[in-house]
């Protein structure tokens, strides 16, 4: 009797657990909020008569119905990058060079601004009140976790001052003052908790807690440096952005400081690397940004980093250690990675114990052996490098490493191709390339099938029950059975994983299936400009690279992985598996632009082409490059040229920004 008490306790636990994912992770309740009462309250009920089945992590014990799971998420309107690192004075005068090849003929002012080392984070306002506020995310689409960021004191609920306007998304930096962070690991340590590594981590973990009460124990502060979404006409230069953001009442960004040449701003940078040990906030470099929005919005960006700006990183603390052995790791596209496994050393706040050492190139120009006392580097989150080998410490004339002719994972001869610094494993049934690409086909971002670590996928491999990721999808009970420490229900929990990935949206699926140039940002773009996976693969090379964002060796490579027999004979099998091949506009606003593929050309008034392309994406149409005859819509701004014209002549419908607009349906901006 006892015994099937607690088991409904348990059963109705996982169904409170799994509907809670369902409605705050997936966005997709399946049952009516009186019945989840129901289940809520008969667990309830036997808790009170059962005390003793009572457990910390009941779903009863949780206050107010918070998620247990995840933050909502939310997409980016406009995409959050990152920025392209430099470490020295002369990479910052190339970065320079770059701005002036694009914009011949005109000067160029920079400001130079501390990196916080902290957590990227973007505010929107809406009619001068927080809407939202999202973490960075994979840049496309971030976490909700706006009530955690009103814990936060001077973060304005509403804008102040006369200018402030009605819309307008701010982004910058969340981070832990050193004060507060020393203080917080104090007390962890008291109370027998894990200290956090540095700020950063600290800061992180913060923004994740599901209890806000808790994280406004943390004194966590913002700094902010953008302003996004609101025309580049009305606020003329970064400089100026900065101070209408602290009119508006947001906390900034201090010391920004403008530089009328690269030379002055190379200066700063410099003079930075003493002065910081001096603030109460960690700043892992300086950010060097093109002044002129107007000159930033027409710089524009990669599908990664953006034109106008870059970082200039402080040299990273370096310490010495001793190589004990150079080991060869085969990554899941096959490339061979040699890595020195060292007497562990702590750096930067952590402790390493392996370095990467690149390739063979690499090892040759170190000259670095077996048993020699080398330097390491680490800074911010790189995985740390070799940087030197200290040649007076070397003991007898130890050998020198040579990558290996065979796959230290299958033995089948490697290769380096002529003028390739990699070297490849090309056996595409590899097991470690295997194992590698059901990982990654299983993680955060790609198809997220929770509980399927690299362990278990190494089991699933070396038991010959997957090949490879098409077949995780055919996997039963009995099979998992007779896998060592593969517990009944660990095994449903495994089935049950798979069964919900198969929801996933396409974005997912695409950037796990591993094309080479293609993640998460590019399947993002890749799932939102084709209605299904059928209309991906009847996509020419040519089609792919007329998507904005998608240049042509990203278009080369995905026609190439689509092309391959192999690889469509791995894609028949999960359609057949029923995993989600529809993209889309899933989650858009209807609109009149849904589904439409527009071209902007030329200079628009009330936004910049960026933030239109935003604005169509999310009313539900596909942005283009180029123009051509399956183009549905061009939006001509003033000053268009080529693009208008051949419009005309492929007869393609044209319109202008008020047109635009009202397609949008947007109420009037400020
Ligand atoms: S501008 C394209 N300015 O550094 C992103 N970023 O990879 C433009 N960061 O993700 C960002 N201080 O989280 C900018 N003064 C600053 C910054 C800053 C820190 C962070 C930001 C960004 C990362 C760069």
């Amino acid at each position: 009797m006892k015994k099937s008490m607690r088991a409904r306790v348990e059963e109705l636990r996982e169904l409170i657990r799994l509907h809670d994912r369902k409605y705050y992770v997936d966005h997709a309740p399946e049952i009516a909020d009186g019945e989840y009462d129901a289940l809520m309250s008969e667990l309830a009920g036997l808790e009170r008569e059962h005390p003793e089945l009572v457990m910390p992590d009941s779903p009863t014990r949780r206050v107010g119905g918070a998620p247990t799971e995840g933050f909502r998420t939310v997409e980016h309107a406009v995409p959050m990058l990152s920025l392209d690192n430099t470490y020295s004075p002369e990479e910052l005068l190339a970065f320079d060079a770059r701005v002036k090849k694009r914009l011949p003929d005109e000067p160029v002012e920079y400001v130079v601004e501390p990196k916080l080392d902290g957590i990227s984070i973007s505010l929107r306002y809406v009619d001068g009140r927080l809407d939202v506020a999202v973490t960075r995310g994979d840049g496309a689409r971030g976490d909700d976790v706006t009530a955690n960021v009103l814990t936060i004191e001077s973060v304005p609920l509403d804008l102040s001052g006369k200018a402030s306007p009605a819309n307008v998304e701010v982004r910058g930096e969340v981070f832990m003052p050193r004060s507060g962070f020393e203080r917080l690991n104090r007390r962890r340590l008291k109370n027998e908790q894990a200290a956090f590594v540095n700020p950063r981590n600290a800061a992180a973990g913060s923004l994740k807690l599901r209890d806000p009460a808790e994280v406004a124990k943390r004194h966590l502060k913002v700094f902010f440096y953008q302003v996004v979404g609101v025309s580049s006409g009305s606020i003329p230069t970064q400089m100026k952005a900065i101070a209408r953001m602290r009119d508006w009442g947001l906390p900034v960004l201090p010391d920004v400081t403008p530089a009328s040449a690269i030379d002055d701003a190379v200066e700063t940078c410099l003079s930075w690397g003493d002065r910081r040990g001096g603030l109460d906030y960690d700043i892992d470099g300086m950010v060097v940004k093109v002044n002129s929005l107007d000159q930033q919005e027409r710089l524009g960006s990669t599908t990664k980093n953006p034109r106008w700006g870059i970082a200039y990183k402080f040299p990273a603390e370096a310490v010495r250690t001793v190589v004990l052995d150079i080991v060869v790791q085969v990554g899941r596209t096959g490339r061979l990675t040699p890595v020195a496994v060292l007497e562990p050393v702590f750096v930067s706040g952590s402790t390493v114990s392996r370095a990467t050492l690149h390739n063979q190139d690499e090892i040759e120009r170190l000259d670095v052996r077996v048993g020699d006392t080398v330097a390491i580097e680490k800074g911010g989150e790189v995985i740390p490098k070799v940087t030197e080998v200290v040649k007076s410490k070397r003991r007898g004339r130890p050998r020198r490493f040579r990558m290996p002719l065979t796959c230290p994972a299958c033995g089948e001869p490697v290769i380096r191709s002529a003028g390739e610094v990699d070297t490849r494993c090309e056996n595409v049934s590899c097991p470690e390339q295997v194992r590698g690409r059901i990982h990654h086909f299983a993680s955060r971002g790609a198809m997220d099938i929770r509980g399927l670590g690299y362990a278990l996928v190494r089991q699933l491999v070396d038991g010959g029950l997957v090949r490879d990721y098409g077949d995780l999808y055919g996997i039963e009970a009995d099979d998992l059975a007779v896998l060592p420490r593969m517990g009944e229900k660990s095994a449903e929990n495994l089935l049950a994983e798979l069964e919900e990935s198969k929801k996933r949206p396409l974005a997912g699926l695409l950037h796990g299936l591993g094309i080479r140039h293609a993640g998460a940002r590019v399947a993002q773009i890749l799932a939102e400009s084709f209605p299904d996976m059928r209309e991906l693969i009847a996509a020419s090379e040519g089609d792919l690279a007329a998507i904005a964002g998608i240049g042509p060796v990203i278009a080369a490579s995905i026609r190439s992985f689509l092309a391959s027999p192999r690889n469509a004979e791995v894609l028949r099998k999960l359609d057949g598996a029923g995993v989600n091949m529809r993209g889309g506009q899933v989650r858009r606003r209807k609109t009149a632009l849904a589904g439409l593929t527009v071209v902007l050309t030329g200079t628009l008034a009330r936004r910049t082409r960026t933030e239109a392309a935003a604005a169509v994406v999310e009313a539900g149409g596909r942005v283009s490059s180029s123009v051509s005859p399956k183009t549905d819509l061009v939006v001509v701004g003033g000053n268009s040229g080529s693009k208008h014209r051949k419009a005309l002549e492929l007869g393609v419908k044209t319109i202008d920004e008020t047109e635009l607009e009202e397609l949008l349906g947007t109420k009037e901006r400020h």
